[in-house]
């Protein structure tokens, strides 16, 4: 885990939570969900406020959801009744647990290494066929933005190929371009995958 990364989320709570506070129905996630079981068992890694997992709950899902910073698990819990709790991508152990892992850009802030190092573990934690969503800003190179936050940039291919490698196959992609809370317009991209058997 990365502490300035994490240390500027806790300080910077209130500005994400306006910067992704929006009314509309998140259309990845509808998918995400309609790709689901009924009542399925969903890991939200890294978490942030809560917003996917609450949407996740209403929609009848039990949600485990997790993140690094203290204060998004606070304001989650608080706004949300999640039962969120705190807990790094390193930590998760659980085997054949789960139907859906929702990662919405917070694998972006792992080094390669460690991503490399962590898709295997959400393979053991998926329920055969069971379905991953990555949400990661593209490019290359690693770097902190102006906020201190540490992101590692990939090309969609190498995404693709990383997932290959650790058994995920890409089921659908979506593209855009988005302004973060360091206000800087960057492009990324939205991968699903299926765990296949490895
Ligand atoms: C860009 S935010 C995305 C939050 C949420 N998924 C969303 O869509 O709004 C990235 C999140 O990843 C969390 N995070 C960063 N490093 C982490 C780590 N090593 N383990 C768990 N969570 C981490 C941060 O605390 C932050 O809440």
């Amino acid at each position: 885990m990365d502490k300035e990364t994490v240390a500027v989320y806790d300080k910077q709570i209130d500005d994400y939570v306006d910067l992704t506070a929006t009314e509309k129905p998140d259309e990845s996630l509808t998918r995400f969900i309609g790709r689901l079981p009924a009542k399925a068992h969903v890991l939200d890694l890294g978490c942030g406020p809560g917003a996917s997992a609450a949407a996740m709950k209403n929609a009848g899902l039990t949600i485990d959801a997790t993140d690094a910073s203290g204060e998004m698990v606070r304001v989650a819990n608080e706004k949300f009744a999640l039962e969120a709790r705190v807990a790094t991508f390193q930590s998760i152990d659980q085997v054949d647990h789960y139907d859906g892992i929702w990662a919405n850009f917070s694998l972006l802030h792992a080094t390669e290494s460690e991503f490399i190092e962590i898709l295997p573990t959400l393979h053991r934690a998926l329920k055969q066929n069971g379905v991953l969503f990555l949400g990661m800003k593209t490019g290359s190179g690693i770097k902190r933005d102006r906020l201190g936050r540490r992101y590692t940039y990939y090309p969609e291919e190498t995404l693709i190929a990383l997932l290959a490698n650790a058994s995920f196959k890409v089921i659908a992609t979506e593209r855009g371009e988005a302004i973060g809370l360091a206000g800087d317009m960057e492009p990324f991209v939205l991968l699903t995958f299926q765990a296949s058997s490895s």
